[in-house]
């Protein structure tokens, strides 16, 4: 039998315990030794939790306790999250984590203590939820060269603009949903600012391109600018809003973003609603793969994180996993230095000259009418495919003319 303990009893954690329960005859056939959770550690009190005989505040009980092997950590977050892992992969445990923060800012650490002890650091639940991922990438796309990663990573930002595109509705009233369902991150702030799916595409840049990507030289940008009025100009080009993130292989460096993007609907990821996720792969053998699922939630991302533990039982002995080397430190492209086309929203005193002024700046554009009676004193178009840099320049001398009042929104749209 194989002891394993759950730090952290929240939303993952207590879904962990439940699969593990509630599936626990075939997880074990499939493992081939009996899996058990012997301990649970939080420092909350859970008096109506039919696990409460289990839960202990006491790290002590698990960490100096031989006869557990396997530490699954569901805390979350950089902190204690981090010292755990390193006491437990330091004292021959496997870790097994969801905790995306812990894996994108530590990963190279923390794998090579795993390595320097025998053990295992698994993270398939740290992407995606419930969708296979991670090994996939690892092991089923070995064979080929990855160029690409595109994906919806953050269930609770796709969530709240598919509620703000079917339903109408507000920005925060979809959040406080997402919130209820499990979905959000403790401080929301990560999904909707765009860090959460910034740890979650630095995770598949380094599995995919084999040398570790550091998710602070990844330019983000979140969807707390994204209105109802920009929905529906998207919908008016047949498109939508997504939260895209994406990585893409030039030459011996990465380009990689995450931001809106306006997506058509000739793209797979336009129909990716609610709570799912999409990760769209192109490699040079296999060309377009994609991995769809359920990318938040207890019971899917429990799911992933229980495979890992049967993964772990299953090849018992043998340790290993994904070497993410620091390559090298500068592998992200400047976003200024990347090329792109624009969503453009002006507010203008005057259309005609405005429109005239648009022609000169941006030389040949595509222009926009919302669906309906439109918007007074708005122009809105897209603009060619540029560098950033002559972008952000562009966008200073058009909100410096006087015909131009504001430049509402700039929303970048996502390529073929
Ligand atoms: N807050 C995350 C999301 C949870 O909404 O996708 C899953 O990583």
């Amino acid at each position: 039998m194989i002891n394993v303990a759950v730090l952290g009893y929240g939303v993952v954690g207590s879904g962990v315990v439940e699969i593990i329960k509630k599936n626990g005859m075939s997880i074990s056939e499939k493992a081939g030794q009996k899996i058990c959770v012997k301990k649970i550690l939080d420092i909350r009190d859970f008096p109506d939790s039919p696990d409460r005989d289990l839960i202990t505040k006491n790290p002590e009980d698990i960490f100096e306790d031989p006869s557990i092997e396997i530490i699954v950590e569901t805390i979350g977050g950089a902190g204690v999250a981090y010292k755990f892992t390193k006491d437990a992969l330091s004292k021959g445990k496997h870790v097994v984590t969801s905790n995306k923060e812990l894996v994108a800012t530590h990963g190279p650490e923390l794998l090579k203590l795993a390595k320097e002890n025998n053990v295992n650091y698994l993270f398939e639940a740290s992407v995606g939820g419930g969708i296979p991922i991670i090994r996939p990438l690892n092991r089923c796309l070995a064979a080929n060269e990855i160029y690409r990663i595109t994906g919806i990573l953050n269930g609770t930002t796709n969530y709240i603009l598919s509620q703000m595109k079917r339903e109408g509705k507000d920005f925060d009233e979809a959040l406080k949903e997402a919130q209820a369902k499990g979905y959000a991150e403790a401080d929301p702030t990560a999904d909707i600012e765009g860090h959460d799916a910034c740890r979650k595409i630095a995770i598949l840049s380094s599995i995919a391109y084999n040398e570790f990507v550091d998710c602070n030289n990844i330019y983000t940008e979140g969807i707390s600018k994204i209105s109802l009025e920009d929905m529906k100009y998207a919908e008016s080009m047949n498109s939508t809003v997504k939260l895209i993130a994406l990585s893409e292989k030039v030459g011996d460096k990465i380009a990689a973003r995450v931001s809106p993007a306006i997506v058509k609907n000739s793209n797979p990821l336009y129909n990716v609603e609610n709570v799912f996720n999409a990760i769209i792969v192109k490699g040079d053998a296999i060309g377009d793969v994609m991995f769809y699922g359920r990318g938040a939630g207890k019971l899917p991302t429990a799911s992933a994180v229980v495979a890992d533990v049967i993964e772990i039982v299953k090849h018992w002995g043998t340790s290993g996993g994904y070497d993410w080397q620091v390559k090298n430190q500068d592998n992200i492209i400047d976003i200024n230095d990347t090329e792109t086309k624009f969503f453009v929203r002006l507010k203008v005193k005057d259309e005609y000259s405005a429109k005239e002024v648009v022609g000169k700046v941006f030389g040949d554009v595509e222009w926009v009418k919302m669906c309906g009676d439109g918007l007074k004193d708005e122009l809105a178009f897209v603009t060619g495919k540029t560098s950033e840099k002559k972008h952000k320049r562009l966008f200073e001398t058009i909100g410096e003319h006087d015909s131009v009042i504001q430049i509402i929104n700039t929303i970048r749209v996502l390529g073929d």
